[in-house]
């Protein structure tokens, strides 16, 4: 197992040490819990793959201190920075032209011509890179093709002597992975939907939100089986069976709820808790209450989508 540290001064000093020494540290995040390496460190993000057992060609997301330090690593149109602005710190991942000369390990953005940059909102990840000096890069903390952790728990059971140290700081409050945007041509392209939605993105750039996750592969991370629970899965139900366990929303009850009021922000943050719990029951299958598609559940409703698909 690995060592799991209350948040505070000893554990971020002590994984500050781990991070300078290249090796990877598992700290929350407002979104899920990652795990984090020094990005300019070529070997430690090797450590990041090895870690996770992950496929090599995924590029990682780069989390910084503010804007400053993500404008040393990535180039920034008006557009950018304006989304930056109004959404920093926060759960917004932004697709930039990666400056040459950057001292970001190539391996970090699978030798892509643009990274990926993020300013946390968590005290933790904030403390880490405020201690490390260096520009982090942090994938979800599970292994390859397992369901997000949102919490230390989920951490050390899917890292299981993998890694030596989680920071502990409680469930993550979104508890969906970051939104990822890149700006082309004047529009905002959503490559992941998360927890800042399609509605917020408009407002604060003023500029028109299209959906890539229909079209062709941007991101890697859209192949389609990527959040996946071991057992089969099934969506919009209106009624559990016998054999399943049943994840409800709202009027719809089970064994488990997302929100038994119907919030979206609660169901976003008890997803990926509840698809854990979910593989752990005694009960073969899984399934989940419908969930509408507006606002924070598109990003629920395209995580749910990947949970279901069949593992290629
Ligand atoms: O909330 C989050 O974003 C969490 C926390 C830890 O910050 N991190 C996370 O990282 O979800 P990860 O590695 O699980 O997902 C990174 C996603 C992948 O889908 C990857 O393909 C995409 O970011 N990505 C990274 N660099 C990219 C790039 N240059 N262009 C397009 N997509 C990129
Ligand atoms: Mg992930």
């Amino acid at each position: 197992m690995p060592e799991v540290r209350r948040y505070g001064a000893i554990a971020i000093s002590q994984a500050a040490r781990l991070i300078a020494a290249g090796q990877p540290v598992a700290v929350p995040t407002e979104t899920v819990y990652g795990l984090a390496a020094d990005a300019t460190d070529l070997d430690a993000v090797v450590r990041i793959y090895a870690a996770k057992g992950r496929p090599s060609f995924n590029p990682l997301i780069v989390h910084v201190a503010d804007l400053a330090m993500a404008e040393s690593l990535g180039v920034f149109g008006d557009a950018d920075r304006s989304l930056a602005a109004a959404l920093w710190p926060g759960p917004l991942t932004l697709v930039v032209p990666h400056r040459s000369g950057s001292l970001v390990a190539s391996l970090a953005t699978a030798g892509l011509g643009s990274i990926a940059l993020r300013v946390p909102a968590h005290r933790a990840m904030q403390a880490l890179i405020a201690a490390s000096g260096r520009p982090l890069a942090a994938p979800s903390a599970n292994a390859s093709g397992g369901i997000s952790p949102t919490r230390a728990a989920h951490v050390a059971a899917s890292l299981r002597g993998r890694i030596a140290l989680v920071i502990d700081d409680g469930p993550c409050a979104a508890g969906l992975e970051s939104t990822i945007v890149r700006v082309v041509d004047g529009r905002v392209v959503v490559l992941r939907p998360g927890p800042v939605t399609a509605e917020r993105l408009g407002e604060v750039s003023g500029l028109p939100v299209v959906d890539a996750s229909d079209g062709p592969i941007i991101a890697p991370g859209q192949l389609a089986s990527h959040y996946a629970p071991v057992k089969p899965l099934r969506l919009h139900a209106t009624e559990f069976a016998a054999d399943e366990w049943g994840i409800g929303f709202g009027a719809l009850g089970g064994d488990d709820t997302l929100s038994g009021g119907g919030d979206l922000t609660q169901a976003a943050a008890h997803l990926f808790d509840a698809l854990h719990r979910a593989d752990a029951s005694k009960k073969p299958r899984i399934a989940v209450a419908d969930i509408p598609a507006v606002g924070l559940g598109v990003a629920i409703n395209d995580r749910l989508r990947r949970a279901a698909a069949p593992q290629g």
